[in-house]
């Protein structure tokens, strides 16, 4: 009897490895900290902040249309992991005169994660 118990056991362990690398779906999560001022995707538009599509391989202000400050236009960034990491760690640390007003996330599992959520959208807003 205790063998169904030991299979579900092997079993989760087996489906819960990947999460420790990077969730997707914990990033999701963590996206929703952002939504209220950006948008991902295909029909994604500028709001309070830019859209993040295809945002890794971006420069600082490039998105069309949006009016950033001179001082993200002026940061002279080319957004990839480890600098998105130090910016969403305290964009105003990073980017002094930022006008995203957002205290930051500091836990390192949590930006991992995030990043790979963001990831998944290319330049046309259509997951990769
Ligand atoms: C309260 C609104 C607000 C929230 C919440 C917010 N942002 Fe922003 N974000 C902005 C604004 C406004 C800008 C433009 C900054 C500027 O021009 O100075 C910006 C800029 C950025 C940029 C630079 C984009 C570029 O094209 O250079 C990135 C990257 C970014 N935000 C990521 C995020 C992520 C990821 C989150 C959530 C964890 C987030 N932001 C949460 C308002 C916000």
């Amino acid at each position: 009897m205790k063998l169904p118990i030991a299979a579900a056991a092997v079993t989760l362990a087996l489906f819960a490895a990947p999460a420790f690398a990077q969730d997707i779906a914990a990033g999701e999560r963590s996206w929703n900290k952002c939504r209220a001022c950006h948008q991902l995707g295909e029909n994604a538009k500028n709001g309070v902040g830019p859209h993040l599509n295809g945002l890794f391989g971006r420069h600082t202000g490039e998105v069309e249309g949006y009016s950033y400050s001179n001082a993200n236009k002026g940061a002279n960034i080319t957004w990839d992991e480890a600098v998105f990491a130090e910016y969403i760690k305290d964009p105003r640390a990073k980017i002094p005169g930022t006008k995203m007003v957002f205290a930051g996330i500091k836990n390192d599992k949590e930006i991992t994660d995030l990043t790979a959520f963001l990831k998944q959208f290319g330049k046309d807003g259509k997951k990769m």
